[in-house]
């Protein structure tokens, strides 16, 4: 039997596009599950002027499919409030907090709140501040604070930022999101490592050549160039979503999968990342930025031509590098990871390509890959390609593929990223979540592959939109003797 958890959600950010995408549909399922039921309430803020009424009819829209708004809907988006604030002015937290005590009176929430803040990361410690100086942050129940990215755009940033919000609040009550920790195929991940000795016994540099980790992306910037443009692939992309990849791939067993048992492992992995020096940086690192694509010119435009991005822009879209971790376990085997906008096609994948010492029985033909892939978006599943017979009179290897994809019908009840990341919440997991020391141990070491980008200017565009990106990142990994496996 599911068990209620009685919360007030306040959110910060109401209005935006990130609440109506995901929030209220992820919180409409956990509704539609009896995750939230009776004792639940939503007041969303940010600086327009809604009425109450206007949001509960946004909220039941954004829950909906096209125009058919159901009575369950409805009820459902009964349970949220709108109040107008502004982030700086403490008397508007007066009001916060004498809406929150009613509500908490009307729905019997007993005083577990929920914080999140899903707006400019330069307002965090503000808010954090005026919670607690105002006494919204409760006494009795529980409180936590969802942060969305990004925390920071370097160390020192996120560190001012960490500070002032733990004034307010533990560690602890912090549930920082990275999205792809929500995904079902990332928390597969261990299930299918921890979960088979077979996996464990290869799992290693003895019998891994290499490990591959694509996240590309067919679309450009979209409307976000404001925001992209001071940030790049390697602050959007690699900092927290690659980086906590690499980590989960590479960690030791935890020794449960209770938050800090998982952090301590994830966090050895992070420290553990070679810093290079400039010259092996030059060497195991690409950079790249989309052009129009010359024989599409009409379907794509170049990066530096996005709205709300410099004309002259010299911030990357594009990022494939050689990661070195420097464990016992991963001795001399490389993690390539690749990450762009305007790719082919929107893939996340990762290829673990395995030694294959197989017996010189087979000819003068070099035997295929062997190699174990994880398929994250679109598809979901596990592949192991394997050497077999062509059916035929003689013997001639073929590669084959022993492959397990998820149905449509076996995913419905695998709920969406953030729903399942808010269902954490409520239940006080924080496992899927990032620890202060993890996000620490990524922005140092992306720090420092940024300053060293910083004092030369790349020669941009240098990738055609729809490419798997600059040939430079072909190079990369071909200079090892390897390729890559998703093309
Ligand atoms: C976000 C980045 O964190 O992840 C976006 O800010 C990116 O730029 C997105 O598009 C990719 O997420 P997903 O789940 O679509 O792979």
């Amino acid at each position: 039997m599911i068990q209620e958890t009685k919360a007030l959600f306040i959110i910060f950010g109401g209005t935006g596009d990130l609440a109506r995408r995901k929030l209220y549909p992820a919180l409409f399922k956990l509704y539609q599950k009896n995750y939230l039921k009776k004792h639940f309430a939503v007041i969303g803020t940010a600086r327009r002027e809604w009425s109450d009424d206007y949001y509960q009819e946004i909220v039941s829209q954004a829950v909906s499919d096209e125009d058919t708004v159901t009575e369950e809907a409805r009820e459902f988006a009964s349970h949220f409030r709108y109040q107008s604030h502004n982030v700086n002015d403490t008397e508007h937290y007066e009001t916060l907090k004498i809406l929150a005590d009613s509500l908490d009176q009307e729905y019997s929430i007993e005083g577990n709140r929920l914080f999140y803040l899903a707006m400019s990361p330069s307002f965090f410690g503000t808010i954090s501040k005026n919670l607690k100086d105002q006494q919204l942050v409760t006494e009795k129940g529980f409180d936590r604070v969802i942060i969305e990215k990004p925390f920071g755009s370097d160390f020192p940033s996120a560190k001012k930022l960490n500070d002032q919000i733990r004034n307010t609040f533990d560690e602890s009550q912090l549930y920082r999101i990275d999205h792809y920790l929500g995904k079902e195929m990332i928390q597969n991940l261990m299930a299918v490592r921890f979960g088979n000795s077979l996996v464990e016994s290869f799992w290693n540099h003895r019998y891994i050549k290499n490990i591959q980790i694509t996240l590309s992306e067919s679309l450009g910037v979209e409307e976000r160039g404001g925001y992209y443009d001071t940030s790049g692939a390697l602050r959007d992309m690699v900092q927290n979503h690659v980086l906590q990849l690499v980590s989960i791939l590479a960690m030791e067993p935890p020794q449960t999968f209770c938050a800090e048992n998982v952090t301590k492992e994830k966090v050895k992995i992070l420290s553990s990342l070679k810093y290079y020096s400039k010259e092996e940086l030059d060497n195991h690192f690409v950079r790249g930025q989309y052009a129009e694509n010359p024989a599409r010119p009409d379907e794509y435009s170049a990066y530096r031509q996005e709205e709300k991005v410099d004309e002259k822009s010299s911030t990357e879209t594009f990022v494939a590098g050689r990661l070195e971790i420097q464990t016992p376990r991963w001795k001399d085997t490389p993690f390539y990871i690749r990450t762009g906008k305007r790719l082919k096609d929107k893939t996340t994948q990762i290829d673990v390509e395995l030694v294959n010492h197989s017996l010189p029985l087979f000819g003068e033909k070099e035997t295929a890959k062997t190699v174990f892939s994880l398929k994250v978006d679109p598809d979901k599943g596990i592949s192991l390609y394997l050497n077999g017979k062509k059916a035929g009179p003689i013997i001639e290897l073929e590669s084959i593929e022993l492959s397990k994809l998820y149905t449509k019908e076996e995913l419905v009840n695998s709920p969406e990223d953030y729903e399942k990341l808010i269902g954490d919440v409520l239940k006080g997991n924080s496992t899927n979540f990032v620890h202060w020391d993890e996000l620490a141990a990524s922005w140092k070491f992306i720090d420092h592959i940024r300053g060293m980008w910083d004092s030369t200017t790349p020669e941009f565009p240098n990738y055609p939109s729809g490419s798997m990106g600059p040939e430079a990142s072909d190079k990369l990994i071909a200079q090892d003797g390897f390729s890559w496996f998703l093309n």
